[in-house]
């Protein structure tokens, strides 16, 4: 069948076609209902679905005859490691970590909070705490122990698992010490601490709460899977909204396991006897969703890449990967290739290199622009598909249905909806765009299996962030236009997120640790364009009146500051001192004008503005500071 065919039958019957689909994984129980409201009036799929996602991942294909086949493929160049592991060989460590869970008293529906490296002792928990019918929650490493404190508080987890350390490229990366703080900061106790030690680095245990996750799993019992149903919770994922308060997207079991089989055949097109490698951090949905349950579902061998694209120790390091693994899917962010293509414009290092295996290149994060995608297409001489998706999701909304055909790639378009993905395009009146107006991107609701049903514990801000302001569609907080063709081109957030290198964040949550300085009197935090990065974000701070802290003192205190609080990983290293911010008369910061001057970009003042006179004078700033760039392509 054509993808205009699938695609118009999942529109039009989408129960019929999530019930069809529901077939590709083996559950204990068939759903006795593909779709359902349940008692917050919220859609939810597969209900009385019976089944366990770690079985799926690893029991299935060790039943099916390959427990011999390599599961797990360890690279690591910061610490000169590379390991295989089976699928049996991942099914017992898994087992164990299990046995170290239970005996800990995690039982099913308790959480579990993950602040891990890329080892692959961070895979097998996640694993572990799925096949026990528990909650994990995976925190990126390059969050600050605030962050890690107020997802503690959140999930209120009843073990923390860790590692002594993690490096990024020359520098050691001590965990335990923001564990430690963390567990200050937060109100919810944590009883049981496991600590992965790492040859690199010793981290220090307290006695009583902290243990050695060498020793506590070597005495544990290997534990079997528990079943759950399908609307029972996999995993929660942080992730930032307009708020300080990051927002807990939940997955659940059944919905989730039949998308990451679904996207793995139709939108990745894999083969199970495939190499499939994301190269990015079990932290972000893209970890979750295909380094560690889609490749595993689908049977695939599944690559796990300590380091960096450049560095580590050249920018080489990815096609060597390609090469040494013969990686057949590779999906990354664009940022990675800018910062390979920085060190080696030309591609030397890699004609060193056959990546013959390949078949497909996917992108996705943030825009892939257009210079970037043509310098791919030529090097690696695969189609090279940018895809549109979210943490919401967890897996692609708008992208090439590779199994289907591929439709001729447009440069600055991440293609056409997938399957069961219904999109409306507004403009400021709620109207509908025409061909190639942008306006606000839509999703028809329900969602798809697989996408958030709810946020942990906070179903008021799920309706009122997703459901709230267009009745019947989900908001995306992306701009976006349709061109005559069907193809969408996403224009960035209109919102208050920020994406630096492929990383999500929150200017609001900057703004907050900003305003918190005693000499500030009022703040804005907007991302500019950034060669490398995309973007990155800049403070914008008017002081309190008399204040005689210089530019340079309060711009390193707020970068130490925002270092501390929210973590290297916003990549806050610039905050301009002005006269005053722009502003509507009721005193809403303009934050959206002065972006769009940032950018270059056309912009209408609204006519409520307090002083237009501010604008000139923040562009004049903003040019003096050479921080006034056009993004190309
Ligand atoms: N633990 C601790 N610190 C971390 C971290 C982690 N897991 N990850 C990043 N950091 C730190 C970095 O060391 C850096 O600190 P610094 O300011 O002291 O240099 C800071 O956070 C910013 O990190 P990053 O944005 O990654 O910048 P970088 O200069 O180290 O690398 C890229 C830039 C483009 C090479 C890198 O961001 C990259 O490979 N991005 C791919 C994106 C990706 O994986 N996206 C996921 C979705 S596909
Ligand atoms: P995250 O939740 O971290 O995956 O970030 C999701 C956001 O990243 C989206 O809302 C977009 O703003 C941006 N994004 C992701 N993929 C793309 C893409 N292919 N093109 C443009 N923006 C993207």
């Amino acid at each position: 069948m054509s993808y205009e065919t699938i695609y118009k039958n999942s529109i039009s019957d989408p129960v019929d076609y999530w019930e069809k689909n529901a077939h590709l994984i083996d559950w204990f129980r068939f759903p006795q209902e593909i779709l359902y409201r349940d008692e917050d009036d919220l859609y939810r799929w597969y209900r009385g679905g019976v089944l366990n996602t770690s079985y799926l991942a690893l029991d299935v294909h060790i039943k099916n005859g390959k427990g011999d086949r390599i599961a797990l493929i360890y690279d690591s160049p910061v610490t000169g490691t590379k390991k295989k592991f089976t699928y049996s060989e991942v099914h017992s460590a898994v087992e164990r970590i299990a046995g170290m869970l239970t005996a800990f008293g995690v039982e099913k529906g308790d959480r579990v909070i993950i602040y891990m490296p890329m080892i692959p002792e961070t895979a097998f928990a996640m694993l572990a705490t799925a096949r026990i019918g528990a909650i994990h929650s995976v925190v990126f490493g390059g969050f600050a122990a605030n962050e890690l404190a107020l997802r503690i508080d959140d999930a209120k987890p009843k073990v923390l698992l860790t590692a002594s350390g993690g490096i990024e490229v020359q520098r050691i990366v001590s965990y335990k010490p923001l564990v430690d703080e963390s567990l200050k900061q937060a109100t919810h106790q944590v009883e049981n601490v496991v600590v992965f030690q790492r040859e690199f680095l010793k981290a220090d245990l307290l006695p009583g709460r902290d243990h050695d996750w060498a020793s506590v799993v070597a005495k544990a019992q290997p534990t079997g899977y528990t079943e759950v149903m399908a609307s029972d919770p996999l995993y929660i994922i942080y992730t930032s909204g307009t708020t300080g308060k990051p927002k807990g997207v939940v997955r659940e079991n059944g919905g989730h396991a039949v998308a990451m089989y679904y996207s793995m055949k139709h939108v990745y097109g894999a083969q199970s006897e495939d190499v499939f490698w994301a190269a990015s951090d079990y932290g972000w949905a893209v970890g979750h969703s295909y380094i560690v349950y889609g490749p595993l579902i689908y049977g695939c061998t599944s690559v796990i890449f300590e380091g960096k694209p450049v560095r580590t120790p050249d920018a080489g390091t990815f096609w060597r990967i390609l090469e040494e693994y013969q990686v057949n899917i590779f999906f990354t962010a664009p940022t990675a290739f800018r910062a390979i293509r920085k060190e080696d414009p030309e591609g030397r290092l890699k004609v060193r290199y056959d990546t013959s295996a390949l078949r497909h290149l996917f992108v996705a994060g943030e825009r892939c622009d257009v210079s970037t995608l043509n310098w791919l297409r030529e090097l690696l001489r695969v189609p090279v598909i940018d895809h549109w998706w979210q943490t919401e999701s967890g897996w692609p909304m708008i992208s090439q249905m590779t199994a289907l055909g591929l439709y001729p790639v447009k440069p600055g378009s991440s293609g056409k909806p997938v399957a069961g993905y219904e999109f409306r395009i507004v403009n400021e009146n709620g109207e509908e765009c025409r061909e190639n107006e942008e306006g606000v991107l839509l999703i028809k609701y329900p969602l798809p299996p697989g996408a958030l049903p709810n946020l942990w514990n906070d179903t008021s801000r799920f309706k009122s962030s997703y459901l709230g302001s267009y009745p019947g569609y989900y908001f995306s907080g992306d701009g976006a236009y349709r061109d005559a063709e069907g193809y969408f081109f996403i224009t960035g957030r209109i919102d208050d997120v920020i994406n630096v290198a492929g990383h999500r964040l929150s200017t609001a949550e900057m703004e907050e640790v900003i305003a918190s300085h005693r000499s500030v009197a009022e703040c804005a935090v907007i991302g500019v364009f950034d060669e490398l990065k995309g973007q990155v974000p800049i403070g914008l701070v008017v002081l309190k009146e008399n204040e005689s802290i210089s530019e340079d003192e309060i711009e390193s205190a707020l970068i130490t500051m925002i270092r501390n609080q929210i973590g290297p990983v916003a990549s806050f290293k610039k905050a301009l001192v002005v006269e005053r911010l722009p502003k509507t008369r009721s005193g809403k910061i303009l934050r959206n004008v002065m972006r769009a001057i940032a950018d270059h970009k056309a912009y209408r003042p609204p006519s409520t503005i307090q002083d237009i006179s501010v604008l000139p004078e923040i562009e004049a700033l903003l040019n003096q500071k050479g921080i006034r760039k056009s993004p190309n392509g």
